[in-house]
């Protein structure tokens, strides 16, 4: 998928109605922004009536706009007894408002307090898709940023209703074509409804070509008739095998592993309405590599804007959104007002970069040699780029802060070391190494790090193992320099907190020495030079620090979903050259290969698996979830002519 900058609307207000020069189409009917999302898509729908009593319904939206169908179907929801548990709305919207232009468009709105809780969360304008949670994350709105050509067949999802709402078809075709239409039946899910205020021939014909029943119902604000449509036809083209429905009517899953991974997939599935155990040799959690006592978190700028890059664009954000909620609720030691990244430059290079890529402000800058120097205050000598949602933070503190708020949804069981993991009826058996049976579900996810790989049922996946020692810094040490914020370029070193700071790290793949060296922390403190720090004056045996691992995989992705069944291959007797055709092994899912990483990506990839096992709005696009599917691998090397 080819990224395309964001470009913000132009709104103007014309006799009192939101206008849109650049499609000559006003935003809604004069009549009114609610009335109409009220008559045309909640009654087109069905709504509130086809939601009540269901655990999850999903409607998807083409052009989020002002958001006013958003707000209406919100406010309706709230105000329904018999409303479905959780209400996912994704929509798609080319052009979005900036943050200003919807305080001022949505300023004196009939639904005040909706529309300011969604304006506090308005997220940076960059490309794809942005997660935002309400209502204690049983509203949730996935926004999706780019245009509905590309981003439509991207989203992995079954919708419920859809709510067909582009400029009028003849100033914007592109939101009503035939393929549009056709993706639509694709995202269906059965009696799935769609309504929209157009009556356009074409529109009704690629509804009905898509598998819809088309109907006329009356209008709403001096038209006469709109359309309404059912989902029915007449052949059902079978899922991809990755898409599978969840098996698990229980709701109920066995999390292996309680670092960032299983911390971050338990919270994921108990938004999702999901209950599990959460099992891990350690007696406390984030007790290996999650216990490091801080590390950095920020998104990252690449000249291709490829799968890296987006990644931890979206991880990056979804983070920065859940921190905010869960920093009201727990303590989490750490900064939380920007990261520093220094590099070579030229910073004109580097806003070329940002300026081709169309990158806010408020996600990422290119600061000049004086602005880097001034906002971190170190000698770096270089310019830099600036992550205003960026920070660092003590990774046992978000993971606590992530158990905690899943609440009692997570069983936590500490102290036992799983050896083995079979396949008995419907279950997988989790044994521990004198073969007792530790938990037994129907879903198990592996989020243990670099020994999953022990425990699959089907051979190795391409994880390595990559030591790591960090250094601790007095922070009164003679001739230390500390920055303000985080400032990384190859190493990094952190401002001082509670009279400490840390510097690392050392990357050392096969290396299984558990020892702190001293040889180590002389790396790290060289590595300050890149910094602009000079090393202080201090014998490095004398230093603490801390050693852990990495799970590292070749192409530096996070491993993620359902475990290919690789048995079924040789069956099938075809190459699969796409992850999502593979077959997967039912109910086995892994969240691990978080790598250098896990602080950025664990929540995001939680919500990704979450989402995959509840058969839910996957919260990245579909290109980005093969980038990170663990049957990548197999897929690749079958468009290579070659074994994994
Ligand atoms: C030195 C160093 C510095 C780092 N700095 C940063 C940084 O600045 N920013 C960043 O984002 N990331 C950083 N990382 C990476 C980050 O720490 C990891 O990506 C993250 O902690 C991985 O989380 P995890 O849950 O996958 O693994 P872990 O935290 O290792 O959790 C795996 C859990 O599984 C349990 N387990 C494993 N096997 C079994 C079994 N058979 N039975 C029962 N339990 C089992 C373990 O006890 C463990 O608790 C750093 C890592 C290191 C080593
Ligand atoms: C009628 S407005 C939507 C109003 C909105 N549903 C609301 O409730 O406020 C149509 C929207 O479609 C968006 N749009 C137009 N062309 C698009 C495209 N190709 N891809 C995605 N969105 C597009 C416009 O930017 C505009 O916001």
């Amino acid at each position: 998928m080819n990224t395309q900058p964001i470009r913000p609307a132009l709104v103007e207000i014309r006799d009192g109605v939101p206008f849109a020069p650049a499609f000559g189409d006003v935003y809604h009917t004069r009549a009114g922004a609610l009335a109409q999302a009220r008559h045309v898509f909640l009654q087109g729908n069905d709504l509130p009536q086809r939601w009540a009593g269901r655990s999850d319904f999903t409607i998807v939206e083409t052009g989020f706009g002002l958001g006013n169908n958003f707000l209406a179907t919100w406010a309706a929801w709230r105000a329904d007894v018999q409303r479905c548990e959780r209400l996912h709305f994704v929509s798609i919207e080319k052009h979005p408002l900036t943050r200003d232009d919807l305080a001022r468009v949505l300023a004196d709105h009939p639904l005040d307090e909706l529309a300011e809780t969604l304006l506090a969360q308005w997220p940076p304008l960059t490309p794809n898709l942005h997660r935002l949670d309400f209502d204690g994350g049983q509203v949730r709105l996935t926004l999706a940023f780019g245009d509905v050509a590309a981003l439509l067949p991207e989203l992995r999802l079954r919708a419920d209703a859809l709510y067909l709402d582009g400029f009028a078809p003849d100033r914007n075709p592109e939101m009503w074509s035939e393929r549009l239409m056709a993706t639509l039946g694709r995202l269906a899910a059965p009696g799935a409804t769609a309504a929209t205020w157009s009556t356009s021939r074409a529109v009704r014909d690629g509804l009905t070509q898509a598998g819809f029943v088309v109907e006329r119902a009356p209008g709403f604000g001096g038209k006469r008739e709109m359309t309404v449509a059912r989902f029915a036809p007449r052949h059902t083209p079978a899922l991809p095998a990755a898409d599978a429905p969840a098996v698990a009517g229980s709701r109920h899953a066995v999390v292996l592993g309680a670092g960032l991974a299983g911390a971050s997939v338990a919270r994921g599935l108990a938004a999702l309405g999901w209950s599990c155990e959460l099992i891990d040799r350690q007696a406390h959690p984030a007790a290996e590599a999650s216990g490091n006592p801080g590390g950095l978190f920020h998104g990252i700028v690449l000249p291709d804007d490829g799968a890296h890059a987006r990644l931890h664009r979206a991880a990056a954000l979804r983070l920065q959104q859940v921190l905010s909620g869960l920093r009201g609720r727990h303590p989490i030691a750490g900064g939380f007002t920007g990261l520093l990244r220094a590099d070579e430059g030229p910073v004109a290079s580097m806003q070329a970069v940002l300026d081709r890529q169309g990158l806010p402000p408020d996600y990422v800058q290119a600061l000049d040699t004086p602005q880097a120097e001034g906002l971190s205050e170190l000698p770096l000598g270089r310019p830099a780029w600036f992550f205003p949602g960026g920070g660092w933070l003590r990774p046992s503190d978000l993971v606590q802060a992530l158990l905690t708020d899943a609440g009692d949804a997570v069983r936590w069981r500490g102290g036992l070391d799983i050896r083995s993991l079979v396949r008995v009826a419907d279950e997988w058996v989790l044994m521990t190494a004198n073969g007792a049976v530790a938990a037994r579900a129907e879903v198990v996810v592996l989020a243990n790090a670099f020994d999953a790989h022990a425990l699959l049922p089907q051979g190795p996946w391409p994880l390595q193992r990559v030591r790591g020692q960090i250094t601790r810094l007095p922070a009164t040490l003679p001739g230390l320099a500390l920055p303000r914020l985080p400032v990384a370029a190859g190493g990094y070193l952190l401002p001082a907190h509670e009279g400490m700071s840390l510097c690392g790290a050392t990357s050392q793949p096969g290396d299984e020495d558990p020892t702190l060296r001293a040889s180590d922390h002389g790396h790290n403190l060289a590595q300050l030079a890149r910094l602009g720090v000079s090393s202080p004056a201090v014998d490095p045996s004398t230093l603490d620090g801390r050693v852990g691992w990495r799970a590292v995989t070749p192409d530096r992705l996070p491993l993620i979903g359902p475990v290919p069944d690789t048995g079924a291959l040789p069956v099938l007797g075809r190459r699969i050259t796409q992850p999502r055709h593979l077959p997967r092994l039912p109910g086995l899912h892994v969240c691990t290969g978080l790598g250098s990483r896990g602080i950025t990506w664990s929540v995001l990839a939680g919500e990704i698996t979450a989402a995959w096992i509840a058969g839910q709005a996957c919260p990245v696009e579909g290109g980005l979830r093969d980038a990170v599917d663990v049957g990548r691998f197999l897929s690749r090397a079958a468009r290579h002519g070659r074994s994994a």
